[in-house]
């Protein structure tokens, strides 16, 4: 067994990697970097296993990227510009319109990514960099290549019409934890042949699909998790939202993380609800851990 104590997890975001452009500023995002950056401030040893391009986007993000200790040894560099996204608020909720053919969308797979997904313990992936063959293809070589007991977390982020029922089924039999939204659950469920929907129906995805957790996460709701053997579900603390910008990927990191740890359902429930109420209270995607925060991840 590893000892949590001096061993540090090694956790991947796998995917895009992109600049939200707001109409005031612009700031580093994508699900899988904002996932990476909230594991690597839970303790881990975060990686970003991407594409960017041979540019000034390019350079300005992995060096951010390093600024949030996460290993950029994974980022390849390809001659597509760097991705970005228009970013508008609507009410504090972010709409997207996300450029086509960046950088991301060419990651190919390249023979040292095997031996380093076998290296992994919890990796997460979504729908949206799996838009194009080439990462839709390197999603499924990296995941088959990681080790039995690694998390292969499918965080579904649907953004526009970046995704099919295919590649929605494709992704949960690669998967063995699943993290939902209010709104991603009906079109997953109707893409796994789930046409009645029920209170039952998040155990029926669990048992189809043989995933160890679902996070179904409800906004200012909270949240419910399933195991096979367990449920729990938790309310969110009240907050002030000034956007609601990488909660979901602060929970899931959240999620990996207290899932390593051995750590009780309910406690990492209550803890995924607390760090992303903390994403909600400020502008931007990024970490936002106290140290009061940190200690409950110490053993
Ligand atoms: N208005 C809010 N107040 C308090 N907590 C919130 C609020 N919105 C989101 N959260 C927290 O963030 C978690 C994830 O939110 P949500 O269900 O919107 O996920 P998501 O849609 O995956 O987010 P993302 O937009 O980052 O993909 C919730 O379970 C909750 O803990
Ligand atoms: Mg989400």
């Amino acid at each position: 067994m590893n000892d949590s104590r001096n061993f540090r997890w090694r956790v991947g975001g796998l995917g895009e990697l992109l600049w939200d452009v707001f109409p005031t500023h612009r700031c580093l995002g994508g699900a899988p970097a904002n996932f990476a950056s909230h594991a690597a401030a839970l303790g881990a040893d975060a990686f970003l296993i991407t594409a960017v391009g041979n540019d000034e986007l390019g350079r300005l993000a992995t060096a951010e990227l390093s600024k949030l200790t996460i290993d950029t040894t994974h980022v390849s560099i390809n001659t597509h510009p760097t991705g970005y996204v228009q970013v508008q608020l609507a009410d504090g909720e972010p709409e997207y319109d996300i450029a086509s053919d960046v950088a991301w969308d060419f990651c190919d797979w390249n023979s040292v990514l095997e031996p380093f997904a076998q290296t992994i313990d919890a990796v997460c992936f979504g729908t949206l960099f799996q838009r194009s063959r080439a990462s839709r293809e390197t999603t499924k070589r990296f995941l088959s290549a990681t080790p039995k007991s690694c998390l292969r977390v499918f965080d579904v982020n649907l953004r526009q019409d970046f995704y099919s029922d295919d590649l929605i089924v494709d992704s949960l039999k690669l998967a063995n934890v699943l993290k939902i939204n209010r709104a991603e659950l009906p079109i997953v469920l109707r893409a796994a042949g789930m046409s009645v929907h029920d209170e039952n129906s998040i155990d029926s995805l669990l048992e189809k699909f043989d995933l160890k957790l679902i996070a179904l996460t409800l906004g200012a709701e909270g949240s419910l998790l399933v195991t096979q053997d367990e449920r729990n579900t938790c309310d969110a603390p009240k907050v002030e939202a000034v956007d609601t910008v990488g909660a979901g990927d602060s929970f899931t990191a959240c999620i990996v993380a207290g899932m390593l740890r051995g750590m009780e359902l309910s406690t990492i429930n209550t803890l995924a609800n607390e760090i992303a109420a903390q994403v909600c209270r400020r502008s931007g995607a990024g970490p936002a851990v106290s140290d009061q925060f940190l200690d409950s991840f110490k053993s």
